[in-house]
């Protein structure tokens, strides 16, 4: 079967290979791939900046915002022939440490967790793919058409758990939040916290494309013109960043109101510089009580809440954040990124 593969740590050698048809285990599903989504981890991998082969190979399956269609099913396991899925994509480390022995792999202490198309383990950008049961959750089938932005869901399902449980240190009803980037995380960052009853704010470079409009149809309000017109306007409470870029990460932090909480989800490149004043942003911090949480992967309960907050969505404006679909053949398309992307998707049926 074909299967998009990558040298990790090798800058352009992500291409389609001929690899062996996988053989589900005992307690494995067979699925059908139907399409991956396309991140800012999946283009680092494809830079050779990031990602790790199997042991023992050399190259790795990329692909961890899955979603597939169940061929085959162990009887008794809870799936049948025919049910739309999507993989989770870490598993605990071997030893396991205290967090992944209680089922929080996504808070892994010793980093020797694995996770689908990124470390250690293949991904799921392939025809056939297999997964554990108990790492494959069950998509209603009217989610067919943009399931892949579960993974990315669960992300942010995660990130708005942190914020809810940092906040719940003292007195905590927060009204406004500030996403700052307008991609697959910082849009579904924003559905999640209009569902949650606030008045959120996105920020981003771009004035064309569909982002201003998919904000404004959450009821949401979109920034162009920079983070201190954006904080001006929002004075946020909460701030998800979802860019990564170091003047809006010090930005955000220094500019929430009192008891803000600022959540990072943008993991950025090393080597990036930045002159910022340590004693205002610290002093701001102190006298505010603001607490700064970074946030990454997502663990089976993040995935139950994003299948609630997908199923709770408006299905065409989910649609419309998948703004590009492109061959398995073409992925070289799908790994250009352009600024007015929001999802890219690698199609992978034949
Ligand atoms: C994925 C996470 C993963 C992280 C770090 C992100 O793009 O969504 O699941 O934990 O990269 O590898």
């Amino acid at each position: 079967m074909r299967a998009l593969t990558v040298l990790p740590g090798q800058q352009g050698s992500l291409a389609v290979t001929d690899v062996p048809d996988p053989e589900p285990g005992p307690d494995e599903l067979l699925v059908e791939g139907l399409a991956v989504g396309v991140c800012g981890t999946d283009r680092e991998i494809a830079d050779g900046e990031y990602g790790w082969a199997p042991p023992g190979r050399d190259r790795l399956v990329i692909g961890h915002e899955s979603l597939g269609r169940v061929v085959r099913a162990p009887s008794g396991g809870g799936f049948s022939p025919g049910d739309l899925v999507v993989g989770v994509v870490r598993r605990p480390d071997p030893e396991p440490c205290g967090a992944c022995a209680h089922g929080e792999f996504d808070m892994c202490r010793n980093g020797r967790y694995t996770e689908r198309g990124i470390k250690e383990i293949d991904g799921y950008a392939s025809e056939l793919w297999t997964v554990e049961t108990g790492y494959a959750v069950t998509l209603d089938p009217r989610l067919a058409d943009v399931g892949l932005l579960m993974e990315p869901a669960t992300v942010v399902a995660k990130a708005w758990e942190q914020v809810e449980k940092v906040g719940s240190r003292a007195w905590f009803e927060p009204r406004t939040a500030l996403v700052t980037g307008a991609g697959s995380i910082g849009l579904l960052a924003a559905l999640l916290g209009v569902q949650r009853g606030l008045d959120v704010h996105v920020l981003d470079r771009v004035t064309g494309g569909p982002k201003p409009g998919l904000v404004a149809d959450l009821g949401a309000t979109y920034h162009h013109d920079g983070l201190d017109a954006a904080v001006r306007a929002a004075k946020p409470d909460v701030v998800i960043e979802a860019t990564g870029v170091g003047e809006l990460v010090f930005g955000a932090i220094g500019s929430t109101a009192a008891y803000g909480i600022v959540c990072l989800t943008g993991v950025s490149p090393a080597g990036r510089n930045l002159t910022v004043d340590a004693g205002t942003l610290n002093r701001d911090i102190v006298l505010e009580n603001d607490a700064i949480v970074g946030s990454v992967n997502a663990n089976r309960n993040h995935y139950a809440a994003a299948a609630d907050a997908l199923a709770k969505a408006d299905l065409s404006w989910l649609g419309r954040l998948v703004t590009r679909r492109v061959p398995l053949d073409g992925f070289a398309d799908a790994f250009d990124s352009r600024p007015e992307d929001v999802k890219v998707a690698v199609t992978l049926g034949s």
